[in-house]
């Protein structure tokens, strides 16, 4: 990134971004880089999301949806897909345990129908948990896909078309977004991704209509808490005009 960490800047604390997407990019190169194997990436990554969420929380962030899991990362070997799935059972297991003492509400995005069974009881205990808890909202994006979100949304306005509660020419916004995954999340305002790759590889396609990207060359794994504190500077530098003038 653009700062050593000797001027690093203050923050504008009026103007933390509420609501934070993150294309968690890269564990895969980390761990090649060391001579280790994938899933030794995959944990380093979710030891990276565990100090940025801290990080975030403290800094006043309401809500960080994090891309754990693509529709498409089924594609990978075996071995991989059980590696990441098996360290997900450890998340989930960790913050159970530690639900008590936390301050997170945590939930996930994404279809978890193909998610084995014990994962998905793990995710809803976790979410019943956490639910009256005020601190950062983690949203964790599991067997997500933005075109898969899109088309199981179109089912179920289709449904409400056929059961006659909506009518098809009265669809408005507001039935696209409250039958969404993020219906209780509010559009990121700023995206980061990891890892050099400029793409949101089908991350969140209807909200990020007007967000602000980030891209950095790190690897997730070597991400910090200052990164984000200098990506959030770079966001509160940013001249968001949503398609007005804004003075100009
Ligand atoms: C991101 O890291 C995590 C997942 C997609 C599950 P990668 O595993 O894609 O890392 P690279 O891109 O191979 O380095
Ligand atoms: C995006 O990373 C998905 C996650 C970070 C979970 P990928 O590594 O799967 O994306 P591509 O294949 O480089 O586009
Ligand atoms: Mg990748």
């Amino acid at each position: 990134m653009i700062f050593s960490k000797r001027d690093l800047p203050e923050l504008d604390m009026t103007k933390i971004p509420q609501s934070i997407a993150i294309i968690m990019d890269g564990n895969g190169r980390w761990a090649k880089k060391r001579g280790l194997v994938k899933k030794a990436g995959h944990k380093a990554g979710a030891d990276t999301l565990e100090r940025v969420s801290k990080v975030a929380e403290k800094l006043g962030v309401k809500h960080l949806t994090a891309y754990a899991f693509s529709t498409e990362n089924w594609k990978r070997s075996d071995e991989e897909v059980s590696g990441i799935m098996d360290l997900l059972r450890k998340y989930l297991d960790d913050h159970i345990r530690r639900c008590k003492t936390e301050s997170f509400r945590v939930d996930m995005i994404g279809d978890p129908s193909r998610l084995d069974k014990d994962i998905q009881e793990k995710i809803i205990t976790l979410e019943n948990l956490t639910k009256e808890k005020t601190g950062l909202f983690l949203h964790i994006a599991l067997n997500y896909g933005g075109r898969d979100e899109i088309l199981r949304m179109v089912k179920k306005v289709g449904a409400e078309v056929e059961n006659g509660t909506l009518k098809a020419e009265e669809i408005k916004t507001e039935d696209i977004v409250r039958n969404l995954d993020t219906a209780n999340i509010p559009d990121p305002e700023l995206l980061i991704r990891t890892s050099g790759e400029y793409r949101f590889s089908n991350f969140l396609l209807w909200q990020l209509a007007y967000t602000e990207f980030l891209f950095t060359d790190k690897l997730w794994p070597d991400f910090t808490g200052d990164d984000l504190k200098e990506a959030i500077y770079e966001f509160q530098n940013r001249d968001r005009r949503f398609g007005g003038r804004n003075g100009r």
